[in-house]
């Protein structure tokens, strides 16, 4: 028989007319009478949707959990969330993060739930279901669904994400027949499983690895890899022990953890898009964690990684020379060796043996694939709450960098601009774009890495200095200015930029300034009204006037913290 202070006992465990009703319409699927005996109850938490590609294969995951749970003795119970598909959801998944998270936390609060296991993969559905599982704060597993086999096209390999923008610059710029283009986009995704690249779903899949909540493997596995199958089916045994002994999601993602996932991030060449998510999650477990973080902890670590975007390899690739469990060796001394993870040893223990089969694509520590590759976190009078660069997949020569700005007001006007041969601009000037960030847009949409100017393509020109307060896709690339906050729609300075004015980027010195005197500042902003919310009602409405900017980690205002398990009230 279950501990008598299990949660599920609060349903199952009751011989009165409530537990007559929590029993007996879960006995409708013909379950046995002696699931309810007080063994572990498992809530797997499943993201699949048609409407969520890289997730569409998570029925399967989600059986393998359940044997692997009834394995171990416990009692699985699946359940759906929002999904949210990064390629579809308009006007940005973003937008939608953290009402998951509240699915989520909620989902599993007012449910028989003693254990969950997460079933996530798309870049979104990672952290909104660590956020809301981390505000209930049970034992938790995260699953990562996996990314697909590597994109072949014409007898190369092609990337999700970083092949598109690659390719779609070069239709614009005339170099590549549009019939090509359509042909590959059935090369492109060849297997169910999230973006191949070192995009964002891949990047928080190591998160997830490197804070402890995944089993060792959860990043690189193939979504189609028996061992795929085989991490879920264990996640599913291993949940059932972690109930016994109580073992929390607190427990995990302590301070030590959050620190080596931003080292592991550097190590990866991983998303931008990370810096926010895991600020989010560290304020709902109560952890100070600061944008200025990132640069300290990250800055002069080394990419060891050769994917792309940063790089040319896939995650198939990075799967076959050892994964993330061989990163983490090289990692080695800069890592909190000690920081327990889910199986119940430490991330050394789980790791310090862990081969490299490819040091083409996962370079040692001494001879990284490129120096100095963490997150850059800048300040300046453009951004006094900071923003981020990923020097990794940067061009090098406009790391410092004036130039004349080239003002976009939001991304429709910037759209309708930039094939438009008129637009006054060359490759040294610096196009900027507003209203992106998370009220702007709203949601913070991936259009960081705005789309270089026709006549600039047309010319040969592959990169220039850009700068918004929006995000970027993980599987983009370019020297891009990211998460300006505060944000021009909350009245930050970047609202005050107008074309012609010149900007300095200096990323050594962690510099990004407007060079517009104070008071033609103050001018500017004694005029400046504040856009009108995007919608009068609803969650929209909601987000708008609760959404923190992305240096705290755009998480609403309110469901910063956690609130445990319990409730208060029965349901009867
Ligand atoms: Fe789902 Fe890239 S679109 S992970």
């Amino acid at each position: 028989m279950g501990s008598p202070l299990r949660r599920s006992r609060a349903w199952f465990g009751r011989l009165d007319r409530d537990g007559f009703i929590y029993r007996s319409w879960l006995k409708n699927r013909g379950i046995p009478d002696d699931q309810f005996d007080g063994r572990p109850v498992i809530g797997i938490c499943n993201t699949f949707s048609e409407l969520t590609p890289c997730n569409a294969h998570f029925r399967t995951l989600a059986e393998q959990v359940k044997i692997g749970v009834w394995e171990s003795g416990g009692f699985p119970l699946e359940f759906p969330v929002m999904s949210l598909g990064e390629t579809m959801l308009r006007p940005t998944a973003m937008l939608f993060r953290n009402l998951v998270s509240m699915d989520v936390e909620e989902s599993i609060r007012g449910n028989p739930i003693d254990g969950v296991v997460l079933l996530m993969g798309c870049d979104k559905t990672t952290p909104a279901l660590l956020m809301g599982a981390a505000s209930c704060d049970l034992p938790t597993i995260g699953v990562s669904g996996g990314p697909m086999l590597s994109g072949k096209f014409r007898g190369s390999d092609i990337g999700s994400g970083t092949g598109v923008w690659q390719m779609s610059e070069a239709v614009r710029a005339g170099t590549l027949p549009i019939e090509e283009f359509r042909e590959a986009e059935s090369c492109m995704h060849r297997s169910a499983g999230h973006c191949m690249t070192m995009g964002t779903a891949s990047t928080m899949a190591s998160m997830v690895e490197a804070l402890g909540v995944g089993l060792p493997g959860n990043a690189a596995y193939p979504a189609v890899d028996a061992r795929r199958n085989l991490l879920a089916r264990m996640a599913g045994r291993r949940i059932v022990a972690m109930v016994e002994k109580d073992l929390r999601l607190s427990q995990i993602l302590t301070r030590p953890a959050f620190e080596n996932a931003i080292r592991v991030n550097a190590a990866i060449g991983g998303s931008t898009n990370a810096v926010i998510h895991l600020l989010a999650l560290a304020g709902r477990v109560g952890v100070e964690l600061t944008l200025s973080d990132w640069d300290r902890l990250g800055h002069d670590l080394p990419c060891l990684v050769d994917l792309q975007p940063s790089g040319q390899y896939l995650m198939e690739d990075f799967c076959y020379a050892g994964g993330l469990p061989a990163v983490i060796r090289e990692l080695g001394e800069v890592l909190h060796k000690d920081a327990l993870t889910v199986n119940g040893q430490t991330l050394w223990e789980n790791n310090r043996d862990a081969p490299n089969y490819n040091p083409a694509v996962i370079h040692p520590f001494a001879t990284p694939f490129k120096e100095n590759a963490g997150i850059a976190v800048l300040k300046g009078n453009l951004c006094p709450n900071g923003a981020v660069i990923k020097p990794s997949a940067a061009t090098p020569a406009l790391l410092t960098h004036r130039g004349r700005a080239v003002v976009f007001e939001n991304s429709d006007e910037m759209h309708a601009q930039v094939n438009d041969d008129s637009l006054e601009v060359d490759e040294t000037c610096i196009l900027v774009l507003k209203n992106c960030g998370p009220k702007g847009y709203p949601g913070m949409a991936e259009v960081g890495n705005m789309p270089l100017p026709a006549k600039l393509l047309r010319r040969g020109i592959t990169d220039m200095v850009r700068i918004s307060d929006g995000r970027m896709s993980g599987t983009a690339y370019g020297t891009v200015v990211l998460h300006v906050s505060p944000e021009a729609a909350a009245g930050g300075p970047l609202a005050l930029v107008r074309t012609g004015d010149m900007i300095e980027l200096d990323v050594a010195e962690r510099r990004l300034h407007l060079d517009v005197s104070p008071a033609e500042l103050a001018a500017r902003a004694a005029r400046w009204q504040a856009p009108a919310p995007p919608m009068e009602r609803g969650y929209t409405r909601l987000y708008y006037d609760h959404v923190l900017q992305a240096d705290s980690g755009a998480d609403l205002d309110f469901l910063v913290g956690h609130s445990g398990a319990a409730v208060p009230k029965d349901n009867h």
